[in-house]
């Protein structure tokens, strides 16, 4: 028996049903769960909190690099000591993110983080843009979730209740365009993804769909 670890790779824009699709999955399945968006999150805080530039990507490589970041099993994000589970969620933070994700060197540094975390479990169910392309390519299961712009526009615009849905909509194309558009492991499906509309599923439906393809 191969002593890889076994990894469930969920990929996709936002807003389409990523990270409640993979929290699911990983109490069907036992495995733990890993937000790795939260740890590009993480480094956007890290950054705007230190008064860094998110264009310079030397700093902020620096910053990554040093950076002590605790992802709790509870959802909790820990930076540098600091409770940053709010604020990672905050615009400032949502902003900036898409800058400093498309920097080759945090990239580097979060995908080796990335790559212990799932090695010392022995594996987990792992949500972001580019598991199943580069960070775990070998994944047991690469899912690809996707849904209509209008749609994933209308979920985050329900869970940001002070921004207009106008301001959400124009800001998830913004960083759709980044993410795609980015050198370094953009977004993308993996040639041997398993891709699912979202649009028109309920959270159940698509947790039995990847159960089932899980075998
Ligand atoms: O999933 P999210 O919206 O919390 O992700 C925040 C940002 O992090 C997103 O704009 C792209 C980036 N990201 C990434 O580049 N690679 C990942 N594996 C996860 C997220």
């Amino acid at each position: 028996m191969s002593d890889a670890p076994r990894v469930i790779a969920i990929d996709g824009p936002a807003g389409s049903g990523k990270s409640t699709v993979a929290r699911a999955v990983s109490e069907r399945t036992g495995l733990p769960y890993l937000d790795t968006g939260a740890m590009y999150r993480s480094v956007a805080f890290s950054a705007l909190r230190a008064g860094v530039d998110p264009d310079d990507a030397e700093l902020v490589a620096n910053l990554a690099a040093g950076m002590e970041l605790q992802m709790g099993t509870d959802g909790t994000v820990t930076v540098d000591g600091a409770d940053a589970t709010i604020e990672i969620r905050g615009p400032e933070v949502t902003r900036a993110v898409s800058i400093v994700a498309a920097i080759p060197a945090v990239r580097s540094e979060m995908r080796s983080r990335q790559r212990a975390w799932a090695t010392e479990r022995g594996g987990g169910v792992m949500e972001g843009r580019d598991i199943g392309t580069v960070v775990f390519p070998d994944a047991v299961l690469k899912v690809y979730l996707d849904a209509k712009p209008e749609v994933r526009a209308a979920r985050r615009s329900k869970e940001v209740e002070d921004l207009s849905y106008e301001t959400v909509a124009s800001d998830l194309a913004r960083r759709d365009a980044l993410d795609q558009g980015r050198e370094d492991s953009p977004l993308r499906e993996a040639d041997d993804a398993f891709v699912i509309d979202t649009s028109d599923l309920t959270v159940e439906q698509i947790v039995d769909t990847i159960l089932e393809a899980l075998g």
